[in-house]
């Protein structure tokens, strides 16, 4: 009996034909496998649901009720190169129906072949992620464009398989991978794919590529060096398409004499510490930064570079609100919303805070609402800017301006949204769940009551929200009564 596939991946084929040949019980050593193009020769043979009579209709598919953790065996294993595969997999179908003591044999000897093939299957792929190098070239179809190429050649065939975690790792970037069965395209919006190519196709080193072997010289440790584990995680096939490759052999020869000079060099001088802040006088700090109005602070606080954040916000987001008001929300740091629109507490978090003044009957202009940290801080996955906290380093960094904000509109007490404003304002770390809902006071007098912030009663489970969003409600009512 033939079995026939459209293609070496063609998991979905693989899968009518097996329950086809279960229907009519055809055992596994009459089965010949056959995929692609030696497929296509044998076209008009009978499928394995026909009957050659013609006289009566056979089922075509039989249900075959197999442990879930077998179907996911089998999407990684049809992608192996071994071309008893479908054998495999089909014998194992075979013995799963028919003998039910198989699930719970740990050392079959098919079921542990199988599964060392998906390892190697999955290591390939790990390969392919870690080893594969874009070049640079222009793009035809973009003039004055960059297009990003790289060639890889795979054990297994795994393209089609990894090719979506390419599209979301290089979203942003125009790229094709060249690989000897495959190739591979994202022009920005969709994965196309197309013949194989040869390596002669891929292009030459680029300057990126001298960059990166500077990079890699730089950070390579010497004392760290285990060339055996080294060969074993990168082993020689991938070499030629790595560019680092060959700085290793030298990098290596001379490991022994750079670690012997690291250990002779003294020790460098530990990195200085942010001194604590301290809620000392913020008055003092405001002369200190010599800034006399909330516009001059905003001035400053745009140009700051005293942490890395400022540099990849779009614009400073400052506190906003009445001079004098009696009450002063200070949250962690803008996010994407308020970093686009240069107001504090404007997207999903700020609507929730609304919500809840609304609810104490405090209007929000009534009130000053900052922030501990002036900047947006992000990490970008593909296109999106992903929310980061930010360091304790980064929140010290930013405290005089926070203070500054203070010391101008000179609020009666305090409120700390979360543990970064609660740390800024107090001067220590607060358990924010044990000290919520009390007053707290800082050592210059001003009182701070803690709780919740309210990004945090945005991602709790649905169930819990409604229960937490009154809890917060009622801090902040608590807040209220203080002023009368
Ligand atoms: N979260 C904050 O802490 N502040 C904002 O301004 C918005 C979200």
């Amino acid at each position: 009996m033939h079995a026939r596939l459209s293609g070496q991946t063609d998991l979905l084929g693989f899968r009518n034909e097996a329950r086809a040949l279960l229907a009519h019980q055809v055992p596994p050593d009459e089965v010949q496998w056959e995929t692609g193009s030696e497929a296509e020769a044998d076209l008009f043979a009978s499928p394995p649901g026909a009957d050659p009579s013609g006289a009566r209709s056979i089922p075509k598919a039989a249900t075959a009720i197999v442990p879930a953790s077998f179907l996911r065996l089998c999407e990684v294993v049809v992608l192996h190169h071994d071309p008893q595969r479908f054998s495999l997999l089909y014998r194992l179908l075979w013995r799963l129906v028919h003998e039910p003591t198989l699930r719970n044999d740990p050392i079959d000897p098919d079921m542990l072949l199988a599964q060392q093939m998906a390892q190697s299957v999955r290591r390939d792929m790990h390969k392919m992620k870690a080893f594969l190098r874009f070049r640079q070239v222009a793009d035809d179809e973009h003039p004055g464009e960059v297009l990003h190429v790289a060639w890889f050649e795979p054990t297994h065939h795994i393209v089609e398989a990894v090719a979506p975690w390419f599209a979301r790792r290089f979203t942003t970037m125009r790229w094709a991978i060249l690989t000897p069965e495959r190739s591979l395209r994202w022009d920005g919006s969709q994965l196309l794919f197309g013949p194989g190519g040869r390596r002669a196709d891929a292009p030459p080193p680029d300057a990126g590529e001298q960059l990166w072997l500077t990079y890699y010289q730089s950070v390579f440790n010497p004392a760290r060096l285990k060339l055996d584990t080294m060969r074993k995680e990168m082993p020689r096939k991938y070499w030629p398409d790595l560019p680092e490759a060959q700085l290793i052999d030298g990098l290596a020869a001379q490991a022994q004499q750079r670690s012997g000079q690291m250990i002779e060099r003294p020790a460098s001088e530990p990195q200085r510490r942010i001194p604590r802040p301290v809620a000392a006088d913020p008055v003092v700090t405001l002369h200190r930064d010599g800034i006399r109005s909330l516009e001059e602070l905003k001035a400053a606080t745009m140009r700051c570079r005293e942490c890395p954040i400022g540099e990849h916000a779009t614009q400073s987001v400052n506190g906003e609100g009445r001079l004098h008001a009696p009450l002063m929300f200070v949250g962690e740091q803008p996010g994407d919303q308020e970093d686009l629109q240069g107001h504090p507490f404007v997207g999903p978090a700020g609507q929730l805070l609304d919500r809840a003044l609304a609810a104490v009957d405090v209007p929000r202009d009534a009130v000053f609402v900052s922030n501990a940290v002036k900047h947006f801080k992000f990490e970008l996955r593909g296109k999106r800017r992903i929310h980061k906290s930010p360091s304790q380093r980064e929140a010290a960094a930013c405290l005089h301006w926070l203070e500054d904000e203070i010391a101008l509109v000179k609020p009666k007490a305090l409120v700390a949204l979360g543990a970064t404003a609660a740390r800024s304002l107090m001067g220590r770390p607060v358990a924010v769940t044990a000290e919520r809902g009390r007053w707290l006071e800082r050592p210059d007098g001003l009182k701070v009551l803690v709780t919740l912030h309210p990004s945090a009663l945005l991602r709790m489970p649905a169930e819990d929200r409604e229960a937490a969003f009154a809890a917060f409600v009622a801090d902040l009512r608590h807040a209220r009564a203080l002023l009368g």
